[in-house]
């Protein structure tokens, strides 16, 4: 079984006793494919640095919307540069968060999310979304720019939500939420949406797994993820991998 990760931040701080070791560590444990988002410029930098030294990682560049408070046409072109590097295959993670009452004011969020979709767009990438709470206005501002591909990352949404993004040509990813007891909505939404559009994530160093939850989650989690939508869509773990695989290779644009 080989499995692709789709959504792993080994630039968090949580990986600095040992990064190199953990994410070199990853193809031995069936992981032979990481995509590392950024968070903020300079997050985004340290992503494309860890793709440049590991064969099997690969980045994504971006501003989050909890991080877009210095948001301006400087970070929109900054982006942009950093897009242009070796092994970036998306744009993310971007999108909006709702949840808390500090971060940067919603219609800043909107801005760099319109303004960082419409790059990915101009520059042929998917992008990676991150929508928490906000699943009205991430899906409006996703219509409004027809052109764009991507992936709704740890999908929280509803099920008419989910076949609405399946029809715009979206995918979706699930993370180790689904294997907590509370995970019904997105169970309901593994069942209604094909598998060709769904892709598998850890969210490391977050969203652990059960029976693992609490610890810091890495990659080497990530089959069981796998296994709870095989579980839900009645198909043994290995399908569930290898069709996962295969979609984020064609997702990113990755050859064989
Ligand atoms: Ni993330």
């Amino acid at each position: 079984m080989r499995l692709f990760d789709t959504h792993a931040h080994y630039v968090s701080n949580a990986f600095n006793a040992d990064r190199e070791a953990v994410v070199a560590g990853l193809p031995e444990r069936g992981v032979t494919r990481v995509v590392c988002p950024g968070d903020d410029l300079a997050a985004s930098e340290r992503a494309v640095e860890l793709a440049a030294r590991h064969p099997h990682v690969y980045a994504a560049v971006g501003v989050h919307p909890e991080e877009c408070g210095g948001w301006d046409e400087g970070q929109l072109e900054a982006v942009r540069a950093l897009a242009g590097r070796p092994k970036v295959v998306a744009i993310g993670e971007i999108g909006l968060d709702y949840h808390w009452p500090d971060n940067p004011p919603r219609e800043l969020q909107k801005l760099a999310f319109r303004q960082q979709l419409a790059l990915a767009r101009e520059l042929g990438l998917p992008a990676i979304v991150h929508d928490r709470e906000a699943h009205g206005d991430s899906l409006e501002i996703v219509r409004a720019e027809p052109g764009a591909r991507g992936v709704f990352h740890c999908y929280s949404g509803a099920v008419e939500d989910a076949r609405t993004l399946v029809r715009l040509g979206w995918y979706l990813s699930f993370t180790g939420t689904i294997t907590y007891k509370n995970a019904r909505k997105a169970l309901e939404v593994i069942q209604a949406v094909p598998l060709e559009r769904i892709m598998i994530e850890t969210d490391a160093p977050y969203l652990t797994p059960e029976p693992y939850r609490g610890r810091r989650n890495d990659s080497g989690y990530v089959h069981l993820v796998a296994e709870r939508i095989a579980q839900v869509k009645g198909l043994t773990a290995e399908e569930v991998a290898e069709a996962t695989y295969q979609n984020a290779l064609a997702f990113f644009g990755i050859e064989e």
